[in-house]
């Protein structure tokens, strides 16, 4: 008893502070993007962003605040060169004070608008994040068979960092821009014809800017493109490394990484020396701006039209103005990326879940158990009939076998059931409630299923146990896993109940994870339990341990169990041969033997394939 006192103690402690408090501040989304697809891609997100619009205001207002003390420095330097240095109709002391006030506000204001940028941008791309996986969440199994995993996560990760840059940070630039208009105008205010001078190579600048996107654009997609090539083969290898490794592919594997690797060095590449080819251009013209100011500006002051202190603050000026006019060019590729990732986000955000709670559905109480497949058809998506007329009655109570060659439609019938997907034509009924009339949570909560390939979590064993029920006492968990013998070997494990199984379980067999599963499902104690092959990994004898468990527990359950082996078999009262996607006999196992020669055939068949 003390090793189950410790591990619980174990479980505990790792489950005090799940997240450190590090997102206790956050708390979900509270917007949807908008429901229309006809809408422009920023038009649908819009409502994401206004619901952080307190501090979204708050960074983009003191950063023009910001802003425009800073465009306001070389304009004071300006009066202070002229005013106290040349003509000394003022003290120098004030001036260096307004120069030092006006920076200060201009620092502080920089940094709080800084801090507010951020913490918008970063709660927009959690908000989405969250959207995502909630809709993920809603989404039906169809979905599901349709989309690659790899996908979804590349969706889930670079598109949202893509659209929150360009949602939060084009708006800033905008702002930042508006610091060329400042500028100029304070560039006009002191000497209209210089001004009009400095601003020659701006255009050119900006024109420079979008020639040098153009080019660097194509070849940036290619390098995306190809990292996630690298991502998948790295992703393959490290989640299939028993295959790679059990039909000894491993140089092939290494060769198949060189050359996507290889591809990517290429995409770089390409993208630095164009980069070196066009970034001079970007970063040298505005030189040419100042060229142009020492000359005529200087040949001003040399004739007495300017001070000296103009050339100065125009030099600040151009340096100021280049920043903006390079961003905005950017802001073009930026929003080009940032729409099209919104539109991948929006093809998951647009799917529909096909399995559905009606108006008005209620909760299915008190189950008896009573199961009743009416004429029932299904097809996955456009393909074959998978079950045809498919029609049996479960009393309450009674442990069912079904029996079908691979490939008949056995899960398929577990998979009706808990509504995994729909009925084609005909009804399923539980007490003679139809199960689409019942909410999607009370019936997967009645009725529980072990699938053949269970999947567990990188979490605790107790708390892949009590997946099911968070909230179960050690010493149900510890009952659930005795009745799935599972007790036994898991507290052999040097650290019991506490002891983290690797990735899927891996570090586990497939009969000790299938006793987990059965150990999960069973703590639930669904009145109606499925048991889906889910005992085709485990040792004949061990299985014959969980038998007597079960054959307590089936008693008060409806049961349905999908299997091969005649002792499995054998808890069954009666079975039913699937065929041709429907039930083609019922009866004991004697009977069936007797009078169906598919059946016996069926099972020589399972037998020779399996053992
Ligand atoms: N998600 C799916 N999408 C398309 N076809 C499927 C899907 N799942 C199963 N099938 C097909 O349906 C048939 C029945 O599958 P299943 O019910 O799993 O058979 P069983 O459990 O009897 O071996 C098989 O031919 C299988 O290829
Ligand atoms: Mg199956």
């Amino acid at each position: 008893m003390t090793v189950h006192a410790d591990a619980r103690n174990d479980v505990d402690r790792a489950d005090s502070d799940p997240l450190g408090g590090v997102y206790s501040s956050y708390r979900g989304p509270s917007a949807q993007i908008s429901r229309d697809p006809t809408l422009p891609w920023w038009r649908r997100i819009l409502p994401v962003i206004s619901s952080h619009r307190v501090p979204f205001s708050i960074a983009i207002g003191l950063s023009f605040v910001s802003l425009v003390f800073q465009t306001l420095v070389p304009k004071l330097l300006n009066g202070a060169i002229d005013h106290s240095l040349i003509q000394h109709t003022a003290t120098l002391r004030t001036a260096v004070i307004e120069v030092l006030v006006v920076g200060v506000i201009a620092g502080i204001t920089g940094i709080v608008s800084r801090q507010y940028v951020f913490r918008t941008a970063y709660n927009v791309e959690a908000d989405l994040r969250s959207l995502i996986y909630e809709h993920l969440a809603w989404l039906s199994f169809s979905f599901y068979d349709r989309v690659q995993s790899g996908q979804l996560i590349s969706r889930a990760n670079s598109d949202i960092r893509s659209v929150q840059m360009y949602s939060t940070f084009a708006p800033l630039i905008v702002v930042q821009s508006f610091i060329g208009v400042i500028a100029f105008a304070f560039m006009l205010s002191i000497n209209v014809v210089l001004a009009l001078i400095a601003m020659v190579v701006m255009p050119i600048l900006y024109f420079v800017g979008i020639k040098m996107r153009r080019v660097m654009f194509p070849i940036s997609w290619i390098t995306q493109a190809r990292l996630a090539d690298v991502a998948t083969i790295v992703d393959e290898n490290v989640n299939g490394v028993r295959v790679v490794k059990s039909f000894a592919q491993e140089e092939a594997e290494v060769n198949r990484l060189a050359d996507a690797a290889e591809r990517v060095a290429w995409a770089y590449i390409k993208d630095a020396q164009l980069r070196a080819i066009w970034s001079p251009w970007v970063q040298n013209l505005p030189q040419l701006g100042l060229a142009l100011v020492l000359f005529f500006g200087g040949w001003m002051v040399i004739d007495g039209r300017l001070g000296i202190g103009a050339i100065l603050a125009f030099n600040a000026y151009l340096l100021m103005l280049q920043a903006p006019f390079m961003m905005l060019g950017q802001l073009v590729m930026m929003g080009q990326r940032a729409k099209a990732s919104a539109e991948r986000i929006f093809e998951i955000l647009d799917e529909n879940p096909t399995v559905t709670e009606r108006p008005g559905a209620y909760d299915l109480v008190d189950v008896k158990g009573r199961i009743e497949f009416d004429h029932v058809s299904f097809r996955y998506g456009d393909g074959p009939d998978i079950l045809a007329d498919f029609d049996a009655v479960i009393e309450p109570g009674e442990t069912v076998a079904i029996v079908g060659r691979t490939g008949s439609g056995k899960s398929t019938v577990a998979r009706l059931l808990t509504r995994f997907y729909d009925a084609s034509e005909g009804a399923v009924r539980i007490d003679g409630h139809e199960i689409t009339d019942l909410t999607l949570h009370s019936l997967r909560t009645s009725v529980g299923v072990v699938m053949d390939e269970p999947f567990l979590f990188s979490i605790s064993i107790r708390d892949n146990i009590a997946y099911g029920r968070p909230d179960a006492t050690m010493d149900e968990v510890i009952a659930a896993a005795r009745a799935a013998n599972a007790s036994e070997f898991i507290e052999r494990l040097p650290h019991g109940y506490a002891t983290v199984v690797g990735e899927r379980g891996y570090t586990l067999s497939g009969g000790q994870r299938q006793r987990i599963a059965i150990a999960r499902t069973l703590l639930v104690n669904p009145p109606v339990l499925i048991l889906d092959d889910a005992t085709s990994a485990i040792d004949v004898h061990v299985e014959a341990g969980i038998h007597e468990a079960l054959a307590t527990l089936l008693e008060r359950r409806t049961t349905i169990v999908i299997a091969h082996r005649i002792s499995t078999i054998a808890l069954a009262t009666r079975v039913l041969v699937l065929d041709d996607g429907r039930v083609v006999a019922s009866g004991t196992h004697e009977a069936l033997l007797a009078t169906t020669p598919l059946y016996a055939q069926i099972l020589a068949q399972a037998t020779t394939e399996r053992d």
